[in-house]
């Protein structure tokens, strides 16, 4: 990671909002009690990606899991505008849900052996049951999603919002494997990709969190489009993250992304730079059919002498504030507590480093 500019980071950002403890434990509970009805099989691999157990199916002490982020955003809005998160907590643990079978079958798409510090799913058991782990957490999502007594309006809003995110999630995961074969996939095509593959879940985090507080379409769309830009901003901190990120504080692999040939956002940047300034070493060395690490050090070495990182994160940023935008057209609505942990978390989300 770039150490300058980790350097510059404000203290407080370093650390999360308080809102990711304050909904950790009401999160792992719903999450744990989710696989209570299932065989020792099942739970037992559902319950290693999702930190409860080793894959032994040896319970662990303290959960380890990732952040949470989907539905800590969604309680979080819920609570910020209605002093309760309850309406929304059990679409909070279904999109919580669709995310860890997106990311199961992620990894299997992506060939990647580690996620949250720990073998994937398919590495240690095979793609047939990593397969199957996935969809059953997707089924289990919409069984989640309905097992509550709401306004039936709302509940059928909230279940095609949850359909829809999971398609586009699809589709953008589609597209995103789709362009590793491509050379000229262009900056709207990318940001289309990202919107989908991440933006949607995030979004609809966030909408889900408007949608069972009240019936208010002006502040629900607000939420719509900071979670778009949040999303944004969370995908291109990822790739940042994939390439000059630490894999003992991400838990995943780095360098992994430019081997497979992936567009992300500093690539395209540095391909578009290249382009620009007739960079043939750089066009030559991500346009071979193998890339070797020798080879991946010297383009990430390019990358540096173009600020390739420094104009990623300003990126990062820009999304940033404009997800900043959208909570301060609401902030009446809000409490206090809530709009300065909203703008925390979303200052946070643009330096985290995992
Ligand atoms: C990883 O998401 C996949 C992306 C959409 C970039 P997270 O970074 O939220 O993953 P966990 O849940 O914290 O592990
Ligand atoms: C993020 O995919 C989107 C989904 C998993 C749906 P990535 O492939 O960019 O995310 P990581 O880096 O593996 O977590
Ligand atoms: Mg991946
Ligand atoms: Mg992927």
């Amino acid at each position: 990671m770039n150490k300058k500019s980790l350097d510059n980071i404000d203290n407080n950002l370093s650390n999360p909002p308080d809102c990711f403890d304050k909904y950790r434990h009401i999160i792992d509970e719903g999450l744990f009690n989710c696989l209570d009805s299932f065989t020792h099989e099942l739970k037992v691999t559902m319950g290693y990606h999702l930190g409860f157990n080793d894959q032994n199916g040896k319970l662990l002490d303290k959960r380890s899991a990732g952040k949470s982020l989907r539905p800590t955003l969604s309680l979080l809005v819920c609570e910020s505008l209605t002093s309760d998160y309850l309406p929304v907590l059990n679409s909070a643990l279904a999109i919580e849900l669709i995310h860890n079978f997106s990311l199961i079958h992620d990894d299997i798409q992506d060939r990647d052996t580690e996620r949250r510090h720990k073998k994937t799913v398919w590495t240690l058991w095979g793609e047939p049951r990593a397969l199957w782990i996935g969809n059953t957490m997707r089924s289990l999502a919409d069984f989640i999603q309905s097992d509550i007594e709401l306004d039936s309006d709302i509940m059928l809003k909230a279940a095609d919002l949850l359909s829809q995110a999971s398609m586009e999630m699809i589709e953008g995961q589609f597209m995103d494997v789709q362009y590793e074969n491509r050379l000229d996939v262009t900056a709207d095509e990318y940001l289309l990709m990202i919107s989908r593959k991440t933006g949607a879940l995030i979004r609809s985090s966030a909408e889900l969190g408007a949608l069972h507080s009240l019936d208010d379409k002006f502040i629900t769309t607000k939420f719509r489009d900071y979670g778009k830009h949040l999303g944004r901003a969370f995908q291109i901190r990822d790739d940042v993250l994939g390439i000059w990120g630490d894999t003992k504080i991400t838990g995943k692999p780095v360098g992994s992304d430019i081997l497979r040939k992936k567009k992300t956002y500093p690539i395209l940047l540095s391909l578009d730079i290249a382009n620009e300034l007739n960079n043939v070493e750089l066009e030559s060395l991500m346009f071979q059919s193998e890339i070797s690490d020798l080879e991946l050090e010297k383009i990430i070495s390019i990358m540096s002498d173009y600020e390739v990182f420094e104009k990623s994160q300003k990126m990062i940023e820009y999304h940033s504030e404009l997800a900043i935008d959208c909570i301060n057209n609401v902030k009446d609505s809000l409490s206090k507590w809530g709009y300065n942990q909203l703008c925390h978390l979303t200052n946070y989300l643009a330096f985290r480093l995992s």
